[in-house]
C-alpha cells in the first residue's frame, strides 16, 4: 500500500483513494514528535527538494520547505517567475528537464490551470502540486481534512454525520475544489455552500457530490448555512483570479463572520476553518480577528498540520518511511511555548 507513493507526483486529489488518504493521515501522525520538536530524524539527509513557486505564498511554501528540513533534507527555492529562465521564454518542459536534475522531489505553484501537470510530465522526479490556479491544492485539502478529523476527535466524534459549511468564494478556490472530492470519499456529509450565486461551487463538484448521494444546500445568505454547521470553513475573495479588480470589489466583505455572527447564528462549539490568508483589510475581513481568542477557531492548528502532512508526502513519495524513526536524536535547543 505504501509503495503506491514511491516516486509518484501528486498533481490532484482525484489520485487518491481513501485507502491512501487514510495511509497519508497515519504518516503524518508519525511525524507530530519532529514537527513538535522533541525528537530529531535524518531520514532524507543529502535530499535537496525544489520549491517553486511562481504566485504569492507564504504557508504553503514554508511549511513544504520546513517539512523537508525536519526530515533532514535541504531546500532550494525559486520565487517569482521574474527571477527564473522562464523570464526569458524557456518552456515550463524545459525547466522542469533541468530543475529534476537538481532535486529529489519538486513542489509547484503556478497561477495558470494545468501547469503544474505539464511541469510534471517532462520532470524526471516526483512533483507535488502547491496550487495550480483556480483548479486544486491537493495538500491543502489533506491537510485540511486531517484537521477535520483532529478537530472532531477532540470533541468525541468521527467524519460520521458530518455537517460542513463552506463559505465565500467557492468558484474560484482551489482549496474548496480539493477539499469537497476529498471528503466526497467518505459517506453520508451534509454540505452547506454558502456564496453569492455568481461565486457558487462549479457545478461539476457540486453534482459529484450529488451523485455519492450527500446531502447538498445552496445558500446566498449566512444565518440559515451557519445554523446547519458543525464546521464552517471559510473563504477569501480571490481577487487574484476576477476578470477585473472592479468585479472582485462587489464581493468585498459581502460574508463575514466574526464573534457577533458567530454567537447569534452558529451552535455552540461550531469549529471554525480557513485555509488563510485571511483578508484582514478594512471593507474585506471575511474571518474577523475577533474570534481570535475563540477555542472553536482552528485556522492555526489548521496551518501547523500542514507541516506533518507535507512531512508524510515526502517521506512516502521518496519512500523512507520504514526509516524515518532509525537513528533518533532528542532535540538539544530550548523548545519551551512551541505548542499552544
Ligand atoms: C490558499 C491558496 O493559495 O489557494 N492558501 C493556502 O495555500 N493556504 C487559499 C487562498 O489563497 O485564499
Amino acid at each position: 500500500m505504501i509503495k503506491a507513493f514511491a516516486g509518484q507526483h501528486l498533481l490532484s486529489v482525484q489520485e487518491l483513494s481513501l485507502e491512501a488518504v487514510e495511509t497519508v493521515f497515519s504518516v503524518a501522525d508519525r511525524m507530530v514528535p519532529f514537527a513538535e520538536r522533541r525528537m530529531v530524524t535524518r531520514v532524507l539527509e543529502g535530499a535537496i527538494l525544489g520549491n517553486m513557486f511562481f504566485e504569492p505564498s507564504t504557508r504553503t511554501r514554508v511549511s513544504f520547505g520546513c517539512a523537508f528540513n525536519l526530515l533532514g533534507g535541504e531546500v532550494r527555492e525559486t520565487i517569482g517567475m521574474e527571477s527564473s529562465s522562464l523570464a526569458k521564454g524557456e518552456s515550463l518542459e524545459d525547466t522542469a528537464r533541468v530543475l529534476s536534475g537538481y532535486s529529489d522531489v519538486i513542489v509547484m505553484r503556478h497561477p495558470e490551470e494545468g501547469a503544474v501537470d505539464r511541469f510534471a510530465q517532462a520532470s524526471r522526479v516526483p512533483v507535488l502540486n502547491g496550487g495550480d490556479g483556480a483548479r486544486e491544492h491537493p495538500t491543502q485539502a489533506l491537510l485540511d481534512l486531517y484537521t477535520i478529523r483532529r478537530e472532531r476527535a477532540a470533541l468525541g466524534l468521527s467524519l460520521e454525520g458530518l455537517r460542513i459549511a463552506l463559505m465565500g468564494d467557492l468558484r474560484y478556490g482551489r482549496a474548496v475544489h480539493s477539499l469537497v472530492q476529498l471528503l466526497n470519499l467518505y459517506p453520508a456529509i451534509e454540505f452547506h455552500l454558502i456564496s453569492p450565486p455568481e461565486l457558487a461551487l462549479p457545478p461539476v463538484y457540486e453534482e459529484a457530490l450529488r451523485s455519492r448521494g450527500h446531502r447538498v444546500f445552496r445558500h446566498d445568505t449566512l444565518a440559515p448555512g451557519l445554523a446547519a454547521a458543525d464546521i464552517v470553513y471559510v473563504t477569501r475573495t480571490q481577487e487574484e483570479r476576477f476578470p477585473s479588480p472592479e468585479e472582485a470589489a462587489r464581493y468585498r466583505g459581502l460574508f463575514r463572520l466574526n464573534q457577533a455572527v458567530y454567537t447569534e447564528h452558529c451552535a455552540p462549539q461550531t469549529v471554525i476553518m480557513h485555509p488563510l490568508p485571511r483578508d484582514s483589510r478594512a471593507g474585506a475581513q471575511e474571518l474577523d480577528s475577533d474570534l481570535d481568542a475563540h477555542p472553536a477557531l482552528a485556522i492555526f492548528r489548521q496551518a501547523d498540520n500542514g507541516v506533518v502532512i507535507r512531512m508524510a508526502l515526502f517521506a512516502l513519495c521518496l519512500d523512507v518511511v520504514g526509516d524515518v524513526e532509525k537513528d533518533l536524536k532528542p532535540v538539544r535547543w530550548y523548545t519551551g511555548g512551541r505548542r499552544p
